[in-house]
Parts: C-alpha cells; structure tokens; sequence
C-alpha cells in the first residue's frame, strides 16, 4: 500500500431491494386474490421484466415505486399474453415465471430475453416440469434448451423431485407449478438454496413443510395477500462490504440488509478473510432477519470457499475473487460449477479480467485460483454485459493505484441502478460517477485513477488479405507506439492444441481453450508479444503446423472472445496499432482512429501471391486466388464489415508506403484533437 494515497471509507449506505424478494413480491401478490402494498423494492431492469409480464399476462401492477399496490385478481385473473413476453437479462423472471405458466390450463406464453438470457440453460426447469406434465417447446435452434420457448399450460400431476443443483429459481418455479395446478410437490435440493419463495408462502397462509434440504408443497393450496417491504439485497450490499475491506481506514454502516441465513454466506467468507464485520439492529420483518452491517478493514488473509456454502455466496463470488486478488496468500473456489451458467460464464469472465489486470489468477473447472498481491491493477474489463462483474471491478477501480476502466458500466442496471452515485458517495466523492469507457476518458478527464488518460488505439481492420498485418506493423513503427498482431494470439493457442487436443478434426473451442491459461502477454519495445507458458515461441508459431490449423480456431467464436480479451487487454495498458478482422467492431467499439483497408479482389489476390510465390504470378494463377478470396469474403462476411466510424482507404491503386503515410496522418490528427500530439 506504500506508493499509493490511502482509501478512506465513511458513511451509510442503503443498498436497494433484494433482487429475488422483489421478483417474488410481484408474483405472490399477482396470485393472490386482494390488494398486497409493496414497499421498497428493487426498481432494476430484471424486476421490471417480471412486473412487464405480469402485466401482459392481465395483472394490474402499477409503475414501480417505494410504495404501490397490486390488485391481484388470483389465478383466475392470468391470461395469455398478445405478444411474447421480454425477459431481457433475468434468468429469475424466466424460471419463475414458466413455473407458474406450465401449471395454468389454458394459457400460453412465448418467453424471449437477451442474449445472455438466451444461452442460459432452461432444460433444469423444463425437465422437471415435463416430468408434471407440463408442455414446454423449445423454439430456438435445434437443440438449444434455452429461450425463446413457448408454454402451454396445463393441470400438471404431483411431481417429487430431486434436483442436482441447488436452485431456488428451479425450487420457486416447482412449487408456481404447484400452486397453480393444485397438485402436491416435494424438491429435495443437495444442499439448500434461498428460501424466500418459502418464507413468502408461509406468511401468505400456504402450509408449506420445510426442512433442511427439502420442501413439501401440499395439494390445493390458497394463497392470502400478504403486504411487503422489502430490505436491502446482501448481494448488493457485498459490494460495499468489499469497499470497506480494501480501505486504509473508516468503516461503512450498511443499513436495512436482509440476513437470511441462506444469503448470508459473503459476510461469512469476509469475516474468514479477516475483515472486520459486525451485525447490529437485529429484527424479523415480514419473516425476513434484517440488519445494520459495519465493516471495517483489517489485513485481508485468502481463504478457501466450497460445498454448502456456495449457494450462500452464489451471486458474490465475483466481488470476493476480485478481493481476494488484493488479500494475503491463496483464495481458492471450487464446486461452483454453476457460475458458468449465470448471466456470463463467471469463472472465465472473472479469471480472464483478473489476468488483464495483472492480476494472478487461474481457472478451475468448477471454480477458480487466486493469488494474492497489493500490486496496482491496470487495464480494461470486458463486463459481458454481466452486472455483478460490472460492479467487482468498479470497486477494485475505486481502489487508488488502480486504473481500471470497464467496457459497460451502464450494465448495473440490472440490480443496481445507483450503485456509481453510492459508490461515489461511499469513498467520500474520489470516485468517478462511472469508469468510463476509453473513449470517454480521452477527452482530458481526469483526477481518479479509473478515469486517467486512455491509451489510444488505432484499430486496423479489412478483409482477407488486404495487408492490414503488415501496414499495421510498419504504422506502428512510424509512430513508435506497440503494434498488436491478434493474429499470433490465435497461432500460439493452437500451437498448444497441436500439442494437446489430438486429431484437429476434433477439435472443440473447449478443447482448445483447455490450454487458454497457457497464454499470456508481455510488452516489449515495440510489440505486445504473446507467451506461451512463459516463453516467446515466436518462430514456432510461423510453423507449418500452425500455419495449416490457425484458420480452424479462428472460427471458433469462443477461442474469439478469448483472443478479443487478451487484446482488449493489451490496449487498456499502452497505446497499440492493431490490425484482425473484427478489431473496430466487437474488439475496441471505442478505438479513436479506425481505419478499413479495402483493394479489389483481383489486387488483394495478386498481392498475397507476390508475397507467397516470391515472383510475379500468372493471370490464371491470380484469377484461381481470386475464387478462393471471394469465397472466404463470404464465409467471413459477418466479421469483415467496416465499423461505422472507421475511414476507408481503398488501396487497389496505392503502395503500402503511400497508405502508411495516410494512416499515420490520420493517427497524428487524432491525437492532437485529443490535445495529446506525437
Ligand atoms: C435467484 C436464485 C439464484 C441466484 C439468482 C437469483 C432467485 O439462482 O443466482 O441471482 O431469485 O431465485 P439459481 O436458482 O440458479 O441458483
């Protein structure tokens, strides 16, 4: 902590509502025949899904706001929707709400949501719900047991199931299920997920029989109205509980959280790492434990979470590996397998930011390794969308020393609309109202360390060919700044599969990225040059081998995203030149200078066989490459479009010297519109 200004911490914060009681809130008083007031709840993104499709399904549910009343018209009152029902991004609004649909004769409902939502694996409550009876089609591409689908309710048989996860979304759609049909359910759960779907019921009259792992929903239930306030989500909370452990000094009062036992197991795993964290105000309020939390720092020691405590912890995994990046010695997860089917593979996402960072971290199958150190962290987080990691980083980026941008702030939405205001707030206003993106902060702002001076970058994209390598490398050179070839990223992991993934016929991106750890990054002079284990391979690389399977990889959109991380990551640290087929698109939206080099095909194929045969082709030899450029044109057309911002340089009749010389032209007058001249 030498070398850096301290973070001091003060205050109270008062996290907005619980995610899964707020969904809940809406539903249960949906059901319910009467009017249910509802206090305090999460007016996020996701709980605006579950309260959007209630309100097609007939449900006269107010805007949402600290304090309305649903007129529930019980089961009676639900109808079909006209229109398919908009999850976006909540896995919660999905299970839950097809649940109670699958038990409902008579009405059907299309489900859709967001990209994400869409990968997310559906089967785990359709399966179940098949086994009741119930009709569930998945209408995505065959085989993809995700959204969208379609469910036609019916009068579903009794069902005891034993689920494989611990899931209160596949606990709270069985027993929607069951209520809405009358039937009994029994879950039997490996260990036991949160209980608020229970807690809520019984307070609404249903005789619900609960023990350890398992539940009992008796036949031909009525469900009451029941008034709500909803306290503060402990998932939120975690983020300032964080905040707090990575302080010099002050203490945050977290106020209003609730501390159900099945949620609380973050504030145990920050105890075990040695922060200091006490509960005080103590009290049962709509069946819910709620408390005030305060949290000081104290040094943070690793520790090792797993089992049963997991599903307590599920949705705070992301903060607690980015804290344990900063603690003493080892932090290892394991068993939480089910963190690669949240709103990103959170595994992957959190162990890839990490490493950007420079942080030492490692991938599990079912969890992951961290390694400690108070080394600052410096870089670009790519988010996936994904809000809790929006968030673990934003706290890390609070941290001083730190220069941590994230590619999606607005993404906290989902669960925390205000989270950059209190985040802010808490760190006594030394905080950025959002680590902006690296556009943003090119503009000269400056004054916290998630908000310093981007690096630039000079993306170069183009189609097969068109020598976006090689002009990149020599515009590079001219403007003495780092040249990034994605392309050796894409060669060294499958140098690695070569050596490790048998038969390329095979080949699988899991098989490939098996290996994805293998590969790192170190700047030199006047590259950002790949490792592998460690070691520059550059001249294998080049090899036959390689050279023969690269393309294969390449096309594999997971072994993609993993490239775009790493070279994402090169860019958040210097400025770069660097050149690949998607690179002003999907890898650096925000690149201040995007050039597309463009040639005719005939020219782009004669060019390519000047450089491979070492002499002036044929007409008839140009022509065949020619065929084989236009087909990969094709193959590759969703990739090798131009980004709307970039500038074209077609260069059918332009040497490689004259289109360096524009290019860095065009660098030169980017920077001293940014006030930062060469
Ligand atoms: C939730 C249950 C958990 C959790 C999610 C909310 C709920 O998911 O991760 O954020 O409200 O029921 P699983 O049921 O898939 O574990």
């Amino acid at each position: 902590m030498i070398g850096r200004s301290p973070l001091h911490v003060a205050g109270t914060i008062r996290a907005p509502g619980d995610k899964s009681i707020s969904h809940r809130a809406l539903i249960f008083a949906a059901l319910a025949d009467g009017p249910t007031r509802v206090r305090d709840i999460l007016a996020s993104a996701d709980v605006h899904a579950t309260a959007s499709a209630l309100r097609a399904m007939g449900v006269d549910i107010p805007a949402l706001s600290d304090d309305f009343v649903v007129h529930g018209r019980g089961l009676a009152g639900l109808r079909s929707p006209t229109q398919p029902v908009d999850c976006a991004n909540s896995g919660t609004t999905t299970r839950l709400l097809c649940g109670l649909v699958a038990g409902l004769p008579g009405r059907t409902v299309h489900f859709e949501g967001d990209a994400s939502l869409s990968r997310r694996p559906m089967r785990r409550v359709a399966a179940p719900l098949t086994d009741m009876g119930a009709r569930i089609t998945f209408e995505g591409a065959p085989g993809h047991d995700g959204l969208p689908l379609r469910v036609d309710g019916a009068q579903l048989k009794s069902i005891h199931h034993v689920s494989a996860h611990a899931s209160a979304q596949v606990k709270g759609a069985l027993l929607l299920a069951g209520l809405a049909s009358g039937v009994e359910v029994v879950i039997e759960e490996p260990s036991r997920s949160r209980d608020h779907s229970e807690r809520m019921l019984l307070a609404r009259g249903v005789k619900l029989e609960v023990s350890e792992r398992s539940v009992r929903l008796p036949a031909q239930q009525q469900l009451l109205a029941s008034d709500v306030i909803v306290p503060s989500d402990p998932s939120s909370a975690t983020f300032f509980a964080a905040l707090a452990a990575l302080a010099d000094s002050g203490e945050l009062r977290l106020e209003n959280v609730c501390l159900n036992p099945t949620r609380t197991g973050a504030f145990d795993v920050l105890q075990r790492m040695g922060v200091r964290l006490t509960a005080i105000d103590e009290r049962i309020v709509g069946g819910e434990l709620i408390g005030t939390l305060m949290v000081r720092p104290d040094v943070l020691r690793g520790t090792t979470i797993r089992g049963a405590e997991i599903p307590r912890c599920i949705d705070e995994l992301p903060m607690l590996a980015c804290l344990a990046s900063q603690a003493e010695g080892e932090t290892v997860i394991a068993d939480a397998t089910e963190l690669r089917v949240k709103e990103s593979d959170r595994i992957r996402a959190v162990v890839d930011n990490l490493r950007a960072l420079g942080a030492n971290a490692e991938e599990l199958p079912d969890g992951m390794r961290i390694t400690g150190s108070r080394g600052p962290l410096r870089g670009h987080v790519v988010t996936h969308g994904d809000h809790r990691l929006a968030m673990a980083f934003g706290v890390l980026g609070a941290v001083p020393g730190n220069e941590i941008t994230i590619d999606d702030p607005d993404c906290v939405s989902v669960s925390y609309p205000s989270f950059w205001e209190d985040l802010t707030r808490a760190t006594g206003g030394s905080s950025p109202s959002a680590p902006v993106e690296p556009e943003g902060a090119a503009d000269g702002s400056s004054g916290h360390q998630a908000a310093t001076r981007m690096p630039l970058v000079i993306a170069i994209d183009g189609p097969a060919a068109s020598g976006k390598s090689s002009t990149a490398q020599w515009v590079a050179q001219e403007l003495g700044v780092r040249h990034v070839d994605s392309g050796a990223f894409y060669r060294a992991i499958t140098l690695l599969a070569l050596n490790t993934a048998g038969d390329p016929e095979t080949w699988q991106s899991e098989s490939v990225l098996a290996n994805a750890a293998r590969v790192t990054w170190r700047l030199t002079e006047r590259s950002v040059l790949p490792l592998v284990d460690g070691v520059d391979r550059d001249h294998d690389l080049r090899d036959g081998p390689v050279t023969r399977q690269v393309s294969r990889v390449a096309q594999m959109a997971a072994v993609r995203e993993w490239v775009n991380g790493l070279v994402r990551g090169a860019g958040a640290t210097v400025d770069v030149v660097v050149d690949g087929r998607d690179i002003g698109t999907a890898v650096f939206p925000n690149a201040q200078l995007k050039v597309y080099l463009t040639a005719d095909s005939w020219e782009r194929a004669r060019r390519r066989l000047v450089q491979r045969l070492g002499r002036r082709p044929t007409d008839a030899e140009i022509a065949h490459e020619t065929e084989e450029l236009v087909a990969r044109d094709a193959k590759d057309a969703a990739q090798s479009v131009a980004a709307r911002d970039a500038i074209t340089i077609d260069t059918t009749t332009v040497t490689q010297q004259e289109q360096v010389e524009r290019i860095v032209a065009l660098a030169r007058a980017t920077r001293s519109r940014l006030g930062r001249p060469f």
